[in-house]
């Protein structure tokens, strides 16, 4: 195990009926002007905006709103809500929905303090300082509501990139199962391959003896496996939800992280899926993972016959390697079953899209992308082309 320093201080209110309670936590933040930050709609439909926004008015506090967030968030819309929280002296940023909520408002908290383009901190400036966000969650997938990331996709450049710092880690979140019933299947299932690759991401690694964080990885994949079928199934089986929003928060706020090299290869990949293709973010993940983990297996055979054998149920042998092979066809198959793609045709990503990809995922100068193995462009390429 590597030294490290863990420090996750987001409050999370969990259960039924929380988001009722917004305003209150605000308020005791001394939070003075709430820009409000939701999506599509959806907020707006299942009634959760409505809610939040009287448990605001009901605690004394004003606030400016602002809908239309798209998933795979893009750098236009950060823009011009920097330019309104600053006509409006915001000093809270307060977003209702997912991760691309979740993450332009973290955006818009990194531009409002600062004189340059936000988008310097997606090109690797550190950060330092940003307005505090709170968060009320409303679907389970990226981990946004616990973690220190937010990630952008820059329009004039087609590239998607992350900026990460602990002052964007939500001071609190609301994490109520019951907005979540309205989901589709499909982007719960985009939710259920997102935490997961969260977990894979830090569970494959170089660095030995992690019994621990092993442990924790293995043991959130088998509750997630456990609910997966339940939520697709019904997605109004709230102590289902509970456990898959309760799991996707653990799965990425770094709890299962420390102490270890972590590979993130397999997320860069899939971003130039989403920047280019505007796939979901878990559906890329579910196309991009497979193929990587088939590329890559023969690095640490033991540890994907380990995984096989803990988390998809293959049956001890002394054959490890085909143990490996098996556990990465089992956790393909349990991909499908909850409805998420696999192939690269699937999100209509052609073959000849391959090249524009592989250039996209080093435009900002990187000479190999992940740290289970490092990948350079022909790596990069194979994977993309294991997953045709
Ligand atoms: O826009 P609306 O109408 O709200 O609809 C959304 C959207 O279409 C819908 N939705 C959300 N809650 C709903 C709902 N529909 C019905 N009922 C509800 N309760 O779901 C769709 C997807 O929303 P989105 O916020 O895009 O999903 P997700 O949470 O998966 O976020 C994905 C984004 O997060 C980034 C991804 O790259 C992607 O851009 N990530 C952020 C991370 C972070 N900040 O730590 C880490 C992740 O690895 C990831 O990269
Ligand atoms: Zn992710």
């Amino acid at each position: 195990m590597k030294n490290f320093t863990f420090q996750s201080p987001t409050k999370f209110v969990f259960g039924r009926d929380t988001h009722r309670k917004a305003g209150q936590l605000v308020a005791a933040l001394g939070a003075k002007k709430v820009m409000v930050l939701y999506g599509g709609g959806s907020a707006i439909q299942n009634g959760t905006l409505p809610v939040v926004l009287q448990s605001l008015d009901e605690a004394g506090l004003d606030y400016v709103s602002a809908g239309g967030v798209q998933p795979n968030p893009v750098s236009s819309f950060v823009y011009s809500a920097i330019e309104g929280a600053r006509d409006e002296g915001v000093d809270f940023m307060l977003a209702v929905g997912g991760g691309s909520v979740i993450d332009t408002a973290k955006a818009v908290a990194l531009g409002v303090p600062y004189p340059g383009d936000f988008l310097d901190f997606y090109r690797g400036k550190k950060v330092e300082e940003a307005l505090p966000i709170g968060v009320v969650l409303t679907i389970p997938a990226a981990g946004s509501e616990g973690s220190p990331n937010t990630v952008i996709t820059d329009e004039s450049t087609h590239i998607k990139k992350g900026a990460a710092g602990e002052c964007l880690r939500p001071k609190f979140a609301v994490l109520n199962p019951e907005l979540t019933f309205t989901l589709s299947k499909y982007q719960s299932a985009c939710g259920i391959s997102d935490m997961m690759a969260h977990i894979f991401e830090r569970y494959f690694t170089k660095t030995p003896e992690n019994v621990v964080t092993d442990r924790l990885c293995e043991g959130l994949l088998l509750a997630i496996k456990d609910v997966a079928m339940r939520i697709i199934i019904d997605s109004e089986d709230y102590e289902a939800q509970a456990a898959l929003m309760w799991a996707g928060m653990l799965a990425h706020n770094n709890l299962c992280g420390v102490g270890r090299d972590q590979d993130w290869g397999s997320h860069a990949l899939a971003h130039q899926i989403s920047a280019l293709y505007d796939a979901a973010h878990g559906a890329a993940l579910a196309v991009i993972f497979p193929a990587w983990m088939k590329y890559v297996y023969t690095e640490d055979i033991d540890m994907f016959a380990r995984i096989a054998h803990n988390v998809w149920g293959v049956p001890e042998s002394v054959n490890k390697e085909q143990m490996a092979l098996d556990g990465i066809a089992v956790y393909e198959d349990f991909l499908r079953g909850i409805g998420m793609p696999t192939k690269l045709s699937q999100l209509d990503v052609p073959e000849d899209g391959i090249p524009e990809m592989v250039e996209l995922a080093f435009a900002l100068g990187n000479q190999t992308i992940g740290s289970f193995k490092r990948m350079t462009p022909t790596d990069v390429e194979a994977v993309y082309r294991l997953a045709l």
